[in-house]
């Protein structure tokens, strides 16, 4: 299967936060947040593959800012590593201030989608080819989390994770 770039599978959904979707300090409730990541990166997993693709995981998500009511949201996704049939989603969330424009990093988190045939079973996706300095970071770190994520789930033993084990070793 040819390579792709994390660039191929970048998704973009912007969107603003309505009165329904607040909590009672009238910030973005997280659960609307987790949806909103999960419908993005299951986009982007379906780019990446071109494959029916399920949410195996949710590694990572990390509720830095909060978002307050009225706040234009934008979450961008790319494949950051694929593996054999499962593909690390990475999120970043964006609020846009109203009168400047400007861009300030919400929220981040991270995905594992895997993509399956039509019976639900595991296929294999493409492999990623990373182009920048943070898609090379992200790619690099990403068999760990993989690691961590298998562990955590019961599907690794921990002496199994070599990759994860060295990052405490050294
Ligand atoms: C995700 C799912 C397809 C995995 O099926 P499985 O029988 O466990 O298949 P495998 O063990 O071969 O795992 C498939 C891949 O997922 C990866 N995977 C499974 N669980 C994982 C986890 N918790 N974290 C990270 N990766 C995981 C495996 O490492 C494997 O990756 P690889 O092929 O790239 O090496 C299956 O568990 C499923 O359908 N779950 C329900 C998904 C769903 O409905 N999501 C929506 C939630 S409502």
């Amino acid at each position: 299967m040819l390579p792709k770039h994390p660039s191929e599978s970048l998704t973009t959904l912007t969107d603003l936060v309505l009165p329904s979707e607040t909590n009672p300090l009238n910030n973005l409730f997280g659960g609307e947040l987790l949806a909103r990541m999960d419908r993005a990166a299951s986009i982007t997993a379906r780019r990446h593959s071109r494959r029916v693709c399920v949410t195996a995981s949710v590694n990572h998500v990390a509720f830095n800012r909060s978002i307050p009511l009225g706040s234009v949201v934008t979450i961008e996704s790319k494949v950051s590593r694929s593996f054999k049939s499962s593909m690390e989603i990475f999120i970043d969330v964006w609020i846009e201030d109203r009168e400047s424009g400007v861009r300030t990093k919400a929220n981040e988190a991270i995905y594992t989608f895997v993509a399956v045939d039509d019976t639900g079973r595991p296929v294999e996706v493409a492999p990623i080819l990373p182009e920048t300095e943070l898609e090379k970071e992200r790619y690099d770190a990403a068999l760990r989390r993989k690691q961590l994520s298998l562990v955590l789930a019961g599907k690794m033993k921990p002496d199994e994770a070599t990759e994860l084990k060295a990052l405490f070793n050294s």
